[in-house]
């Protein structure tokens, strides 16, 4: 069921511009409310879901700190119970196995941590989708790959309420009219699991709405409707291992945490994942996440390749690698570009991991700062018509070593940094051409830059100049001077 959001704004007469929903403005405090000061953080929606089906009781909107307290310990012993179980899962190398998803305590498990980071990380894809203005269909047919436990769902529907809650600050109408959401996923127990999680997400939004004024609040109308769009949303059980998905059409895919396992499986999943998004129309989008480990991350890079190479209509969108042809991009076949970002830890996310450290070290922070609890690689993918394909650039060519100078041509798209004392690159196991290996006495922070605009090079990586400090640089954003970072290390 289709139901129709109406704008919330009126434009004034005295208002000869109205703001962009895809204005930067927008965007900056759209993202600031996804992730204040680079933390991303899950709603008080997709956390009360969570406990109505972790612990049947949800925190009480005036109390929420105390009251969400109150709830994790009087459930501790489950809280011990579903940390333990991913201790184990963690320590049998995290194999996400279909006979894992029959398990109650997996779900449950997979609900309090997994869903917390995978929400944002939908949400934090979904915005780059709207920095490059992609998300423009007013009546978005959603296909979810993989249900899970309801992730995507809970991601886009937060989205779309702050989006639109930014768009109405602004003036700006909101392009989003109606939504019809269809989850696929071959577990019927995991299909089960994401509709109540969906059914108690939408109770949450319609107490949130109907304790609010009665008054004719746009705040109001919008959970209503995006109530109404969870609540209709679709469930079907589907293996795309053995069948390839044909139903009503769809202008917006999502694979969050699947190409893995379908390629995995003895099938066709992977092709047909690409055919999905090959058939989407003009304007229709695409968001695959995948876990930002070395191996998933090379894999997904490389089934980009060969699908825009396959689908010349469909064009990779963001950072990098979106305006070459399939036959330069040989350096994403082996590009460990995963993302980065950290996490505002919700306390049941903050508990679990805290129980968990009692059963085995826990290596990251446990603070809610720079803890860089998001780690994971994506491909945002759009069909175009020959009209709007963009031109192609050439590559730049660079040698092994090269310095940089001033003068030095610049086509920089950050897609990540790290910290080390050996300034050696490794750019892939079968390549060890071009390794520059010195050994420094401090520690060194390297960043990374897509390869691909570079002619034959498979990593660019530059340092930073001791004592420099580095503004923050956007995943995927262009550095356009390089006064404080120096050196390029580069392999044909
Ligand atoms: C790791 S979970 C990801 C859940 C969610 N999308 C997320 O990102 O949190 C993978 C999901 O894909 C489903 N899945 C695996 N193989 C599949 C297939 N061949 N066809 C449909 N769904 C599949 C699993 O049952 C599971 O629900």
């Amino acid at each position: 069921m289709d139901t129709m959001l109406p704008s919330t704004h009126t434009d004034t007469p005295e208002q000869s511009q109205p703001f962009s929903p895809f204005d930067p403005a927008i965007i900056t405090t759209l993202e600031n409310l996804i992730a204040p000061g680079g933390r991303a953080r899950v709603s008080p929606y997709t956390e009360s879901a969570q406990f109505q089906i972790l612990f049947g009781d949800v925190p009480e909107p005036q109390r929420r700190h105390d009251s969400a307290r109150r709830i994790l310990e009087a459930n501790e012993a489950r809280i011990d119970a579903l940390a333990q179980y991913w201790v184990n899962f963690s320590q049998q190398g995290k194999h996400f196995m279909q006979a894992d998803y029959d398990s109650t305590d997996f779900r449950d498990m997979y609900l309090a941590y997994y869903c917390t980071t995978n929400v944002s990380k939908i949400q934090l894809s979904l915005l780059d989708l709207v920095r490059v203005a992609a998300l423009k269909e007013a009546h978005l047919r959603v296909l979810d790959v993989g249900v899970g436990t309801g992730t995507t769902l809970l991601g886009l529907m937060d989205f779309f309420i702050l989006w639109a809650c930014v768009c109405d600050l602004y003036g700006a109408s909101f392009p989003i009219q109606s939504l019809a959401f269809t989850g696929i996923d071959c577990s019927s127990g995991n299909l089960t699991y994401a509709k109540d999680m969906a059914l108690a997400y939408a109770t949450t939004l319609a107490q949130r709405a109907h304790g609010q004024a009665s008054s004719p609040d746009p705040a109001e109308s919008l959970l209503t409707h995006v109530e109404q769009w969870t609540g209709a949303a679709c469930w079907h059980q589907h293996d795309l291992s053995q069948e390839p998905y044909q139903d009503e059409p769809v202008n917006l895919i999502f694979a969050s945490n699947v190409l893995n396992e379908l390629q995995r499986q003895q099938g066709s999943g992977g092709t047909h994942l690409k055919s999905l998004i090959a058939n989407l129309p003009a304007g229709g989008a695409a968001i695959i996440i995948e876990p930002g480990a070395e191996k998933e991350t090379r894999t997904l890079m490389a089934w980009r390749r060969q699908l825009i190479a396959g689908y010349p209509h469909i064009q990779p969108l963001g950072g990098c690698a979106n305006d070459l042809s399939p036959e330069k991009l040989q350096a994403c076949d082996c590009c460990w570009n995963a993302r980065r970002e950290s996490l505002h830890q919700t306390l049941l996310y903050a508990r679990f991991r805290q129980t968990a450290a009692k059963y085995a070290e826990d290596k990251r922070a446990l603070n809610n700062f720079e803890n860089n609890l998001l780690s994971w690689s994506y491909a945002l993918l759009q069909a175009r018509d020959d009209a709007q394909l963009p031109a192609e650039i050439n590559q730049i060519t660079i040698e092994t070593g090269q310095q940089w100078t001033k003068e030095s041509p610049l086509h920089l798209a950050y897609i990540g940094s790290y910290r080390g004392k050996e300034k050696t690159v490794e750019l892939s196991s079968s390549h060890k051409n071009g390794k520059i290996h010195e050994t420094a006495d401090e520690w060194i922070e390297f960043i990374k830059f897509c390869p691909a605009h570079y002619s034959g090079t498979r990593a660019v990586t530059l340092w930073r100049v001791n004592g420099a400090v580095i503004p923050p640089i956007r995943y995927g954003g262009r550095v356009t001077q390089l006064l404080i970072l120096k050196g390029a290390l580069s392999c044909g």
